[in-house]
């Protein structure tokens, strides 16, 4: 089981699709942990955004993102950071498919709705970017889908 930080970005909760999002996930099978609607600082975007600090485009992406309220969440699934990764689509509004939240409701590469993690590794350092770690249920404790618990 895994755990992944998705956020809709400030265009998606402007748009009204926050309910959409859940909708898509809930729909899956995914378990929603915690989430919040909240505004950014600079600091906490830049730190989010990291690996992306030495792109042209670094100073507007994260202009963008503090610019209004996003939707952070925490979400649990079986390998639920490839296949939200999937469920999102390509950043590119060319490569993104119907279907996906991208090719549905994006066409911009900047402000394309949402935000999904892409390794294990940063979603940990995401979800404790945003939240805090006593406020998320302890992983796979009471939990039904626990490999520990199953046959
Ligand atoms: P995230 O889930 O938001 O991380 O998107 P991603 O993993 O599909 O793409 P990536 O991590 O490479 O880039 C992060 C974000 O930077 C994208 O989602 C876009 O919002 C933004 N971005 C990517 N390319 C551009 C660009 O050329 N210009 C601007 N302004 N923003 C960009
Ligand atoms: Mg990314």
């Amino acid at each position: 089981i895994q755990r992944t930080f998705i956020m809709v970005k400030p265009d998606g909760v402007k748009r009204g699709l926050i309910g959409e999002i859940i909708k898509r996930f809930e729909q899956k099978g995914f378990t929603l942990l915690n989430a919040e609607l909240m505004t950014i600082s600079r600091e906490k975007a830049e730190y989010h955004y990291m690996e992306l600090q030495d792109k042209p485009f670094f100073g507007e992406l994260v202009d963008f993102i503090t610019s209004d309220s996003v939707f952070a969440m925490v979400w649990e699934g079986e390998n639920i950071i490839e296949v939200s990764r999937s469920m999102i689509g390509k950043t590119s509004p060319l490569e993104a498919l119907p279907g996906t939240i991208r090719g549905d409701f994006a066409c911009s590469k900047a402000e394309n709705v949402i935000h999904g993690s892409d390794s294990l590794l940063s979603a940990e350092r995401e979800i404790a970017n945003f939240f805090d770690p006593l406020s998320i249920r302890p992983i796979n404790k009471d939990f039904p889908y626990d490999e520990r618990k199953s046959v």
